[in-house]
């Protein structure tokens, strides 16, 4: 009798298993991001937490390294031996890049049921459709670029006091901090972050106009310039402000550095307020946000857009839910205000965000209507893969001593031409 249950019960439970495994297969997302930083991994535990509400099982495939860089090398491997995962964190150029290959899902139906064209920034929709004008992305925040972080309390101990206007200023102040005994700058040296230094400092030394001219448009002559020039010795300048250590550093360790009072400040994407968030610190009372000194009135975005693979019917559902997730207006309050960045809707109120968000969403807007909006190279918004690697390389020779700036010049000309 016993034996008779067990094997019943064994029987039932396999049959169980069966019909559980079998379902959960169904709604399974596996998804390929970038987000293993302390603040970003907290932003995307929101989203794993409502796609579990919603019956869908998270499988994670995280990939290390800032900006995507790697993990859009994990991607590339994985599609071509067949095995692409079924929704992957991208960044624009390299959205509409694989949309060309034909390889993304098409989400036009969801996007049209849900509103997105009415929603979604245009700025953002030119990289979450493909040619044909499908949506084949679903946007889940918008980042900004040309940001300055700084340790409130440094700042108040040599008496900086409200914003840093301009270059000449923030050196003055650099040198005071150094003069106390602190590290003024807390940089990774990667190339990804030269980038994104670099793509700030171009936007404050020559102005909106040539930032597009240089960085989105590519135009030889503007590439060429004297004003480039003294980009790169601008860069030169900063380097005298970091550390011996900056070579390799991860971002958020550099943010760590100024979350614990051993570097004053960091040029970095607002992703690194989720790093002072997470360590409980207050916008304007422990940390201070302001637009990279010079750049006020205009915006570096970037955003992360989440795409679908084809990878059969079995996992269409799975992949609606996920997009509709990311879309839904209490999602993008709840996700961004944990990631630093800002929602990538028009019709978000910013009454549920901090000051520093607020100030940005109102850059955001005004940047937007007064065409002083450009996509951040650093991080897929100003030009396929291709031509960004070949400008990264450059900048992080020179940041490395390797070029002078002059040579930096004529380097980036050559480069920029042959990759494009
Ligand atoms: C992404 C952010 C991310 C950052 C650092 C950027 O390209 O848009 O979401 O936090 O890289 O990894």
């Amino acid at each position: 009798m016993y034996k008779k249950f067990v094997s019943t019960f064994a029987g039932l439970a396999t049959g169980a298993a069966l019909f559980v495994g079998s379902a959960a297969a169904q709604e399974t997302v596996e998804v390929l991001h970038w987000w293993t930083a302390g603040g970003e991994a907290a932003a995307l535990n929101v989203l794993k937490k409502q796609l579990e509400e919603e019956g869908v099982t998270w499988e994670d495939m995280p990939v290390a390294g800032g900006s995507g860089v790697q993990a859009m090398t994990v991607l590339r491997s994985r599609v071509t031996s067949g095995n692409a995962p079924t929704a992957v964190q991208m960044l624009g150029y390299d959205i509409t890049e694989w949309a060309d290959q034909g390889v993304v899902a098409d989400l036009s139906d969801l996007a049209s049921k849900e509103n997105w064209d009415n929603v979604v920034p245009t700025a953002l929709q030119k990289f979450s459709k493909n040619s044909e004008g499908q949506w084949i992305a679903a946007p889940v925040d918008v980042h900004s670029t040309n940001w300055m972080w700084a340790n409130k309390k440094i700042f108040d101990e040599v008496g900086v006091e409200g914003d840093i206007k301009d270059w000449d200023q923030l050196i003055e102040v650099l040198d005071k901090i150094k003069e106390a005994g602190y590290t003024p700058v807390a940089y990774g040296g990667q190339p990804w972050q030269d980038a994104t230094v670099f793509e700030a400092v171009v936007l404050a030394t020559g102005g909106p106009d040539f930032y597009k001219k240089a960085l989105n448009d590519f135009d030889e002559e503007t590439l060429g310039s004297d004003t480039m020039k003294q980009v790169f010795d601008r860069m030169t300048k900063l380097h005298d402000y970091v550390d011996p250590n900056f070579s390799g550093r991860d971002w958020n360790l550099a943010t760590a550095m100024v979350i614990n009072g051993k570097a004053a400040v960091q040029f970095m994407g607002d992703w690194a307020k989720g790093e002072f968030l997470r360590a409980d610190m207050k916008p304007g009372e422990d940390f201070v946000c302001q637009r990279f000194p010079g750049t006020e009135g205009s915006v570096l975005f970037n955003s992360d857009q989440f795409v679908m693979f084809k990878v059969g019917e079995d996992k269409r559902d799975a992949q609606l839910k996920l997009a509709s997730a990311v879309m839904s207006p209490e999602f993008q309050i709840a996700f961004n205000k944990v990631k630093g960045s800002v929602p990538a809707r028009t019709d978000v109120a910013p009454d549920e965000f901090d000051a520093c968000a607020q100030k940005g969403m109102k850059q955001l807007a005004e940047a937007n209507e007064n065409n002083h909006l450009y996509g951040s190279l650093a991080h897929g918004y100003g030009a396929p893969s291709a031509v960004k690697n070949a400008v990264f390389d450059v900048v992080t020779a020179h940041f490395n001593g390797e070029y002078t700036s002059e040579e930096a010049v004529q380097a980036l000309v050559d480069a920029v031409a042959s990759a494009r």
